[in-house]
């Protein structure tokens, strides 16, 4: 047994009693923590945690952290972490006028990613990934799903989530695979949609779910990618392997992705940079999670997501940050809590607990992570002395993490 104290914690954000439900509209804004607090742990669990007046007097470790607040870690429910080599050219386009849209039409965008990484090996794949990992680790992240969908052949898709297998045994942070085959056409089945539906539906999926490669299946649902058909044909096809829906929709159109979605009880609906009225009534009859990536209109110098118009239409939303070499070369959680503050309108508070307790329900791991509870993992951080909880997301540069704890360990 190993025990771990943390104590005189300026605050202890982000504790839960009683695990709960996903935080909905008003729930959001609502964020418990404890002043002048400890927090014990136990091997790899959280134990105990409470005000200093009730504090252990003994462990084999203890970290003073006085002025510094300890927070769960966060939970990046989407991201494309396993790619190769970076697309600063496409940057470069952009800045001269050309729309993510239009670069994607011309062959370049995810068909460029998967050139470069259908020519590069497993191993060379799992070390730059690793790279990633242990970046985004650094920056709080402490739970992660990761897609694939930059390989778009039987052999390269099968080659990511076997990466991400790798990654699982070379780390303690807990990692969901998510199938992304339908991400892009490759360019020989353009004019033949039909003959790639048919390679991810009769050649990838049953490989994929006979390894046990993927916790979940994704579609990219938009006028550039796959159809709403399309997209619920490729859902039920994984339905049948127990893949569950976590679908790529709303980035520019909407054309009834959220709808397909919810039907097929999907976890989460990622994106939606646009949503209408009748989106957010259908998602309001559910238990779909949507899921805001503000760093890629970031990016990409799109719009936002209705972040407000969602919240205040009683919906779950969680953020996260899309990883990838696209339209988001960047897994820093801290800024998307800045960007979702300050061009989204969510309240710190309402930002924390979306990147947190409601990323943790977007992977199903709300039981394990997403909240300092007595039970899960001993996954957080302490921070550098910062003087309010708001602090985090307002000083959008800084580097504010000290110290990263996964499953009780530095
Ligand atoms: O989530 N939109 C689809 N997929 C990624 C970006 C893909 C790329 O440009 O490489 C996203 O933004
Ligand atoms: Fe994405």
């Amino acid at each position: 047994m190993n025990s771990l104290l943390i104590t005189n914690i300026k605050q202890l954000v982000g504790v839960e009693y009683i695990p709960s439900k996903i935080r909905k509209g008003k729930e959001l804004s609502i964020l418990p923590t404890i002043e002048n607090a400890f927090l014990l742990v136990e091997n790899d669990k959280i134990l105990d945690f409470g005000s200093m007046e009730n504090c252990p007097k003994r462990a084999d470790e203890i970290i003073d952290a006085t002025g510094n607040m300890v927070f769960p870690t966060w939970c990046d429910s989407h991201t494309h972490l396993v790619f190769a080599g970076s697309r600063e050219t496409e940057f470069r386009d952009r800045i001269e006028g050309l729309s993510y849209e239009e670069i994607a039409r011309r062959g370049g965008g995810i068909l460029n990613s998967a050139k470069r990484l259908q020519n590069t090996s497993e191993e060379d794949l799992v070390e730059q990934a690793f790279a990633r990992l242990n970046e985004v680790r650094g920056f709080g992240t402490g739970a992660i799903e990761i897609k694939s969908g930059y390989g778009l052949t039987v052999e390269s898709e099968l080659k990511i989530l076997r990466v991400v297998r790798q990654l699982k045994t070379m780390t303690d942070i807990p990692i969901k695979a998510t199938f992304l085959g339908a991400h892009s056409y490759p360019i020989e089945f353009r004019e033949n949609h039909e003959g790639y539906i048919q390679q991810i539906i009769n050649e990838m999926l049953p490989k994929i779910a006979g390894e046990g490669l993927a916790d979940y299946i994704d579609v990219f649902c938009e006028k550039v990618a796959f159809s709403t058909e399309e997209t619920d044909r490729i859902i039920q096809a994984g339905a049948k392997y127990g893949l569950k829906p976590k679908i790529h929709t709303n980035q520019f159109n909407c054309m009834g992705g959220i709808q397909t979605s919810v039907k097929n009880g999907a976890i989460s609906v990622d994106h939606l940079e646009v949503v209408n009225d009748e989106e957010i009534e259908c998602l309001k009859n559910s238990n779909t999670i949507g899921t805001l990536l503000p760093s890629a209109p970031f990016f990409i110098n799109d719009h936002y997501p209705p972040a407000r118009k969602l919240i205040d239409a009683d919906l779950g939303i969680a953020l996260a940050t899309d990883y990838n070499p696209g339209s988001t070369p960047s897994g820093k959680m801290p800024f998307v809590l800045s960007l979702a503050c300050i061009k989204m309108r969510m309240l710190p508070e309402e930002a924390i607990n979306a990147a947190t307790i409601n990323g943790a329900f977007a992977m199903e791991l709300d039981k394990e992570v997403g909240s300092i509870t007595k039970g899960k993992l001993a996954n957080f951080f302490i921070t550098k002395p910062i003087p309010s909880i708001a602090y985090l997301p307002y000083a959008f540069g800084s580097d504010l993490i000290e110290k990263v704890f996964i499953k009780g360990k530095l």
